[in-house]
């Protein structure tokens, strides 16, 4: 393990991320989005199962290994994260609800990344690449570990989204507040509390679904490094790996947003949304080597069944989310068996242009409305 890990680990196996809920069960339907076969349909254009694939969860924290073991049950899981606690806790959801298809590595991306090269054909990495010395050796190691045809999702932090947040770590900073002393997270609660309620601090931290845990105030406010990217060096770092963006995973709020922005393109729009400090997330994408020809323009796919990034911090986050159907699409959904749809039956529906490529790989994976 690489010395500038060591903090960071430290903190983690302080703070396991999220906050352990051992019995939470994941929901199929709130984190299909995240699949395997949405990831081939985007990056290739074609539908294909997650059977008999090798996916690695980078960076799992205690909760995807077991959404995403869930999710691809005929896939061969790998899940790595530098913090131990985080793993045990982790396995211990595994095995609870019974999943075999999964094993866990104690390890850095990096040092993973070498003695794995092109080893997996989808790589999550949610929410770990600016947790890093460098995102950009991280954005690297993770297209290192992708197979010829593979891809992968990620989310890195937005520069322009953590600005506020960095007002909050400012102030943590100069109080010398750490997420090593036990007593910080709490000491940041009150004193954000104690401000006026029209401060501009307590707005942003009023608004952070991190406030409610422990490791979510450590993670939000404390963290010992982030390194978070403007659009240009995420799309130079993906370029430098000779790796393609093929698609973003939106918010309806970005959506509706990009929709009213100035710019020919989805690049520009948000680019002109990011200087303007309008862009309300993170950068969450697929990327892969392959270049597709499927157009650019992603925003051209069906925006209503997008779903709010998979977010795994609180498992009532996950049950709390609703997916909005398009209309059409839920007329659909109630004429077929209240089960997944097979393959088969995905390929009839884009065939006969009935479903968009994309709906149908979500719904391979979607159970019933
Ligand atoms: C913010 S948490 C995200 C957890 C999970 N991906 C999720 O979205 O719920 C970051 C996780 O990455 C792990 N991590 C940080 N740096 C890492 C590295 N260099 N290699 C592997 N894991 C790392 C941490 O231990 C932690 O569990």
């Amino acid at each position: 393990m690489k010395p500038e890990i060591y903090k960071v680990r430290e903190q983690y196996e302080k703070y396991p991320y999220p906050e352990p809920a051992l019995l939470a069960y994941p929901s199929r339907s709130l984190s299909c989005h995240a699949a395997y076969e949405v990831g081939a349909a985007l990056t290739t254009g074609k539908l294909a199962s997650h059977a008999g694939k090798r996916i690695a969860l980078i960076g799992c924290g205690t909760q995807e290994p077991l959404i995403m073991a869930k999710l691809h049950p005929k896939a061969h899981v790998t899940a790595i994260d530098v913090s131990k606690k985080s793993l045990r806790q982790a396995k211990l959801s595994t095995q609870l609800w019974f999943c075999d298809n999964i094993e866990f590595v104690h390890n850095d991306l990096e040092s993973f990344a070498i003695e794995n090269e092109g080893r997996f054909d989808y790589v999550h990495c949610y929410g770990v690449v600016h947790h890093l010395p460098s995102p950009q050796r991280g954005i690297s190691a993770v297209a290192q570990l992708l197979s010829r045809d593979g891809f992968a999702r990620l989310m890195v932090y937005a520069e322009s989204s953590r600005r506020r947040i960095n007002g909050i770590k400012r102030v943590a900073k100069m109080l010398g507040l750490s997420a090593a002393d036990p007593e910080s997270p709490f000491l940041i609660q009150r004193m954000i509390e104690s401000l006026p309620e029209n401060h501009p601090l307590r707005i942003t931290f009023s608004m952070h679904t991190e406030r409610h845990s422990t490791a979510g105030l450590v993670d939000a406010f404390l963290h010992a490094c982030e390194n978070p990217l403007t659009l240009s060096q995420l799309v130079e770092s993906v370029g430098e790996n000779s790796c393609f963006i093929h698609d973003w995973d939106l918010s309806l709020r970005s959506i509706e947003m990009i929709n009213d922005a100035p710019g020919d393109n989805l690049y520009e729009k948000i680019k002109w949304l990011e200087l303007s400090t309008q862009w309300p997330g993170h950068w969450v994408f697929w990327m892969s080597k392959l270049r597709h020809p499927i157009n650019a323009n992603r925003l051209a796919i069906n925006p209503a069944f997008r779903l709010r990034p998979f977010r795994t911090s609180h498992t009532s986050g996950i049950l709390r989310q609703k997916i909005e159907f398009d209309p059409e699409i839920k007329k659909l959904l109630h004429q077929l068996q209240s089960g997944p749809i097979p393959l088969e039956k995905a390929h009839a529906l884009v065939d006969s242009k009935r479903l968009s490529l994309l709906t149908a790989a979500r719904l391979v994976l979607e159970v019933g409305p």
